[in-house]
């Protein structure tokens, strides 16, 4: 089986400048920044794992590797990062030994039941996190890709097509008592945003968002509750990290994937 992994980019960067030729030199100039500012897209394996060393490092140990992909087949990103109160910013969460010990972060889950146990004493146990290397991580992503629709950017699965036809089926809380608001009509209508730079049109879906994220992933810190009351909200500041790209560059597909957010793009993505 081949390995999924990106080679493509050039071409779409290429793609690109040919597809914005015919435009004014003010479009082509900004879209060349974008473009250049652009980091590549790394094996698809590896986008969205967050590893942790500081303190394992000072302990002797290898390094945590956590993995997105597998997590958010089961799990819907405001189970960790509303409930269980784990940072969007690796290094954030600051997670300790004693803490998982103690049932908290990775130990409520990694209980022995819902998933292999952090109790477990034995050291030949410790690597399934506290990973010497990585080769047999590659390899059960290989196999998990497999059966999800393809993309061409980040893990290179189309994440949204898997979730909306149920190939994947995460679940919203693992705590009963939980309370979820009710989705607000108001917000079913897509907000248009972009700029008046040509071809530049996003639509964003509250609603697509909402399946697995609540409203506090974004507002206040992200974004202004105002349509265009962000400040600096560039593509730009996306692509370092902010804004759409807090998500975007770092989990949810990146920046690299035009079309997904600009659907007048054509021929801008690698689809
Ligand atoms: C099983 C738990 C879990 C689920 C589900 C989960 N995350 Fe995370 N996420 C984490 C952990 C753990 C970290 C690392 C936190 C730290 O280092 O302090 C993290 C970090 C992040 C980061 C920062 C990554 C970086 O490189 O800085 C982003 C962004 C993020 N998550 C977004 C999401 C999104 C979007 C979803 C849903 C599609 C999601 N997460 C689902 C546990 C989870
Ligand atoms: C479910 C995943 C998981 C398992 C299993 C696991 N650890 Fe950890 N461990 C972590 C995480 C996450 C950290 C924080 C990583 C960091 O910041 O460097 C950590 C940190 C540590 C640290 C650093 C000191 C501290 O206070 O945090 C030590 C020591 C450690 N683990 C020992 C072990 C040993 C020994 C085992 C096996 C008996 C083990 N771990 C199994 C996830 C795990
Ligand atoms: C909301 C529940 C949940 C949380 C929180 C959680 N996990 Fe998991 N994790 C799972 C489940 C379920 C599996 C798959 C079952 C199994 O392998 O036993 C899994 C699997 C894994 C695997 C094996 C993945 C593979 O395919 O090799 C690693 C490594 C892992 N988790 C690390 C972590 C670390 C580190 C943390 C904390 C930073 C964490 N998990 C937090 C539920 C969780
Ligand atoms: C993934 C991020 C994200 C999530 C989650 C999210 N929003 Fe928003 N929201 C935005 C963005 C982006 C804007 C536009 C901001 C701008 O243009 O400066 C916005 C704008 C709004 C507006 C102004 C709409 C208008 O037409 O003026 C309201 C009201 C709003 N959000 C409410 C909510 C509520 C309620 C929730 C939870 C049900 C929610 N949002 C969840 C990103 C999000
Ligand atoms: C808090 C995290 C987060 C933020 C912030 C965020 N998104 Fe998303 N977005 C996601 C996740 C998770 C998905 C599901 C698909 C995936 O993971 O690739 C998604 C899906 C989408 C999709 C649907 C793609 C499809 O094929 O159906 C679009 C379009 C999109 N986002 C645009 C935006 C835009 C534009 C912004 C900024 C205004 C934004 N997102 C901000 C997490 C986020
Ligand atoms: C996750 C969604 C998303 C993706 C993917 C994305 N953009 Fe954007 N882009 C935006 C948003 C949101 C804005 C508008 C910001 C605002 O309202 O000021 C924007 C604005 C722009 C603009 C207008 C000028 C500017 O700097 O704000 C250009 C040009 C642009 N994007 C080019 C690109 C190119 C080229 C790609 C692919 C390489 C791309 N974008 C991928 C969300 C995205």
């Amino acid at each position: 089986m081949a390995v999924r992994f990106l080679v493509i980019l050039p071409l779409i960067v290429l793609t690109v400048l040919l597809s914005i030729g015919s435009g004014q030199s003010e479009d082509r100039s900004e879209l060349g920044k974008v473009l250049h500012a652009m980091p590549p897209n790394g094996p698809f394996w590896k986008y969205g794992n967050v590893v942790m060393r500081r303190k394992s490092k000072k302990a002797g140990m290898a390094p945590v590797v956590f993995s997105h992909w597998n997590h958010r087949a089961k799990y819907t990103c405001r189970v960790c990062h509303l409930e269980l109160e784990f940072g969007m910013r690796s290094g954030d969460t600051g997670i300790t030994r004693a803490q998982y010990l103690a049932g908290k972060y990775c130990g409520v889950c990694h209980d022995g039941k819902t998933a292999f146990s952090v109790l477990d004493k034995d050291p030949s146990k410790c690597v399934k996190c506290h990973m010497k290397d990585t080769n047999a991580l590659e390899e059960r992503f290989e196999k998990f890709a497999e059966k999800l629709p393809q993309s061409s950017f980040g893990n290179g699965i189309d994440w949204a097509n898997s979730l909306n036809n149920g190939l994947i089926t995460p679940v919203n809380s693992i705590r009963a008592e939980r309370l979820t608001i009710q989705f607000p009509d108001k917000l079913k209508e897509p907000l248009k945003l972009g700029t008046t730079s040509p071809r530049s049109d996003v639509t964003f879906s509250h609603e697509e968002h909402f399946a697995e994220l609540d409203c506090s992933s974004c507002h206040p810190d992200t974004f202004k509750i105002k349509r265009e009351g962000t400040e600096s909200f560039s593509m730009r500041n996306n692509l370092y990290g902010n804004y759409c790209g807090s998500c975007h560059m770092r989990v949810a597909f990146p920046m690299n994937d035009c079309k997904r957010c600009h659907p007048k793009m054509s021929g801008s993505s690698g689809y």
